[in-house]
């Protein structure tokens, strides 16, 4: 039979592993600004989000649904195909579509709250 202080020396073991592994070669996102301190506009890109775009695209993990996920999405230098995360750019591909994404038309308040909601991501 395991103690409890044996356990519990396992399990901060691990941590204290995990920890160091992540030190050295985890790359960590910048985190995505919290719900609660959206925007009334930021807000109303979430809901633009939630209907046109969450089946297809997680917004906070980069992993793959149907398409890329959009973790930190205008943080980083470049998106999956290569280009960089512009206002334009986004427009652009949300709008005409790109390759396997099928356009999305929406007026224009709408972009731009939804660019407002994917700068928070
Ligand atoms: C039917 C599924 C679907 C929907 C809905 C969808 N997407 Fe996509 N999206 C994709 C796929 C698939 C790709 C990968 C396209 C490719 O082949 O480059 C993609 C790619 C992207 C990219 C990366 C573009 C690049 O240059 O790498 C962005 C940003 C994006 N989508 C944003 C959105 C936003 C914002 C919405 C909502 C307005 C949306 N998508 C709606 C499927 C979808």
């Amino acid at each position: 039979m395991h103690p409890p202080s044996h356990s519990h020396w396992i399990a901060a073991a691990l941590t204290s592993l995990a920890l160091s592994v992540c030190a050295g070669g985890c790359k960590s996102l910048p985190p995505s600004k919290p719900s609660s301190e959206w925007t009334a506009q930021e807000a109303r890109g979430a809901q633009v989000y939630q209907e046109k775009c969450a089946r297809c695209h997680y917004p906070t993990s980069t992993r793959g649904l149907h398409g890329p996920g959009l973790q930190a999405l205008t943080k980083v230098k470049a998106m999956p195909s290569g280009a960089p995360p512009t206002d334009e750019r986004l427009t652009e591909v949300i709008l005409h579509g790109h390759q396997m994404m099928p356009a999305t038309p929406l007026d224009d308040d709408q972009l731009r709250d939804l660019l407002a909601y994917l700068h928070t991501l």
